[in-house]
Order: C-alpha cells, then structure tokens, then sequence
C-alpha cells in the first residue's frame, strides 16, 4: 500500500480538489484507491464524490483522531493507494500521522505569505517524512508563481503546478475530475503530471 496524506494549515489551498483528482488519476492507472475524508467540519470530499456516476475512487469518511486505525484497516483490505484529504487546520494529528504515511503533500498558494503561514505544518512533516510542496490554483498570468516556485525549489521538493483552470469548477460541478470532462485540456494534463509525480514520490520514499 502506498499511501499520501494532503494536508495545509490553511484553507482553500486546494486540498479537496487535489486528493479527489489524484485518486481519480491513480485509479484510472489501475489501482485499487482509497480517499480518506479527515475533514470532519467539512465532508467536502465525500460531497464531491457523492456527484460521481461511477465506483471509483473508494471513500471513507474518519473523524480527524481516527486516521490511524484507518490507514491500518486500509492496509489489511489491501487497498494499493489511499490518499488523505486534511482539514485547513492543525487539529489533525500531523506528527502522529507522518509516521504511517509514504509521503505528505503540502498545497500552497502562489503567494509569499501563503509560504510563510505553512511553516506551521511544514515544522510537524520536515525531518520525518518525505514531503513536497505543490502551487495550487495558480494564476497562469502571474510572475509570481515562478518566483515563489524559484524560493520552494530551492529549499525544497516541489511538484508540477496546478493552475486556477476553469475546468476544475466545472468538472467538479457533476463529481468529475478534469481528465473526466475535457481529457485534452491543460487541467488534465496538469494533474496527470501531479500524479506521475506523487506516485514516484510514495514509491520512492524512504522514511526520513
Ligand atoms: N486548480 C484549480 N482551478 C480552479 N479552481 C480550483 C482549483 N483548485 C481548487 N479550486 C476551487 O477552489 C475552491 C477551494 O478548493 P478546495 O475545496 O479543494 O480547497 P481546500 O484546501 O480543500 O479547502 P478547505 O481548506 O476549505 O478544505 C473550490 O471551489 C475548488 O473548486
Ligand atoms: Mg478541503
């Protein structure tokens, strides 16, 4: 079992929507995929999924203190691929968590106090386990996004960028992922490159 937990302390990252698009990825690949509803405020990801027509990706919701166990039930069901989707906030036990998941992934605005307000989750991951941060929801038309690319890259892991595409809102609309709406859009291939990437990544890791 491979596993990835996708978490931010702060919210609108893009969380949902990635850990979503990212199982629809890997199950299109042909694994077995489990995502993990940690949001217990929220249930945006079994929302999304509950829009879907199809079977896949599987979903279970789990109270944030529950994620554990879940991880382990996951793993003797013999799932290859479960993804986490985390609350905008630090209740999640994060320390506790790195210790059972391959690989955290940590979305992040294109902005530099987006950067500097996820020091807080990236003092619980860094050190323990292998992580990287993605630029989500990026304007395509702004500068920035490589600026803040340049500063991540130097210090750490960074993923292929997601930008702000309107194809995500609108796929989302009926449970799809972009691949599922307009397979040969920039979307599409955007996530697909997400994926290849987090999937290297849990396969690779080696705890820190
Ligand atoms: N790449 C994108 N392009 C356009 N819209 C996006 C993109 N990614 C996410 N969104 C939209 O941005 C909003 C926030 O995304 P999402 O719910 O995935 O963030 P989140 O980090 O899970 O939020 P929360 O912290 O509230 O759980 C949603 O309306 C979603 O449809
Ligand atoms: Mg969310």
């Amino acid at each position: 079992m491979r596993s990835c937990l996708i978490t931010q302390t702060k919210g609108g990252t893009g969380k949902t929507t990635l850990t979503f698009a990212l199982g629809v990825e890997a199950a299109r690949a042909g694994a077995s995929v489990l995502l993990l509803d940690a949001d217990d405020t929220q249930r945006s990801l079994t929302s999304l999924i509950a829009k879907r027509s199809g079977d896949y990706p599987a979903i279970a919701e789990v109270s944030s203190g529950s994620v554990s166990d879940a991880l382990r039930d996951a793993d003797v069901r013999a799932y290859d691929v479960v993804l986490i989707d985390g609350p905008p906030r630090a209740s999640l036990d994060v320390r506790g968590l790195v210790r059972q998941v391959d690989f955290v992934l940590l979305p992040v605005g294109a902005s530099p106090l987006d950067v500097e307000a996820s020091n807080i989750i990236l003092k619980h991951v860094q050190g323990r386990v292998s992580f990287a941060y993605v630029i989500a929801r990026a304007d395509p038309r702004r500068a920035v996004v490589g600026h803040v690319h340049g500063v991540l890259a130097a210090a750490y892991s960074v993923g292929p960028t997601i930008y702000e595409r309107s194809d995500w809102v609108t796929a989302a609309g009926s449970g799809r992922a972009p691949v599922e709406w307009n397979p040969n859009g920039k979307a599409a291939g955007e996530i697909a490159s997400l994926w290849k990437y987090v999937d290297a990544q849990m396969r690779g890791a080696a705890k820190v």
